[in-house]
């Protein structure tokens, strides 16, 4: 599978998961989705990122998005490492975990890069538009875990930049200013965006959030 790039359709597949069998397109149906993917079952870094990922389930749900894991074991193996999830963070895992043990869909993605692992996946992230549309992709080597507060600063950027034509800046939090984009004229500002705009340099002006 040649690399996926910003913009492409997201693979559709089939899937078993823990949570039952599903189509992905279909299950995403008009949300956003994250898909992310684990090395394996049964390992220390994965089991804090899965009960993380619980613990922030009702953040992911606010933004209309869907999660789901990956990992390249079986069903019955993940379902017995969720037990172990739920006792350690005390927690009811809400989203699916694909089972993929013939590493059908990993490779799908590109999950495996061989020259880190021959047999795992990296720790690979897929955001999706509600078009369907790859909105971010982001790899992690196996040793790191994932910092998913970061996962929904960019799902609050991207579902404001969808909407209104702003960039967001460096470490952007959701409620703080954002850049106007260079595409707007000077003049065309204020009707766009009737909070004002300062201009720290003529491609650089900033406006309160639009939607606050
Ligand atoms: C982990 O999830 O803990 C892990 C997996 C593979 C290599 C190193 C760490």
């Amino acid at each position: 599978m040649a690399t996926l790039h910003l913009g492409d359709i997201a693979p559709d597949f089939e899937a078993e998961t823990t949570l039952g069998k599903l189509h992905f397109h279909e299950w995403l149906g008009d949300s956003w989705g994250v898909l992310f993917s684990h090395p394996a079952d049964f390992t220390p870094v994965c089991t804090t990122e899965l009960g993380m990922v619980a613990n922030y389930y009702p953040e992911f749900v606010k933004r209309n998005t869907k999660v789901i894991a990956l990992s390249v074991d079986g069903l019955e193996s993940h379902l017995k490492w969720i037990k172990d999830i739920e006792e350690i963070q005390n927690v009811t895992l809400q989203y699916p975990i694909i089972a993929d043990p013939d590493k059908t869909i990993a490779n799908l993605y590109d999950m495996i890069h061989p020259k880190a692992n021959e047999t795992f996946t990296v720790r690979s992230v897929f955001i999706i538009g509600p078009d369907k549309k790859i909105k971010l992709t982001l790899t992690y080597p196996a040793s790191t875990g994932r910092n998913f507060e970061e996962l929904l600063r960019v799902i609050d950027s991207l579902q404001l930049t969808a909407n209104y034509s702003v960039a967001t800046p460096a470490n952007w939090k959701d409620g703080q200013d954002v850049v106007v984009s260079p595409a707007i004229k000077d003049a065309d500002i204020p009707a766009k965006f009737p909070k004002g705009f300062t201009a720290i340099k003529y491609y650089l002006r900033m406006t309160p959030q639009p939607n606050k």
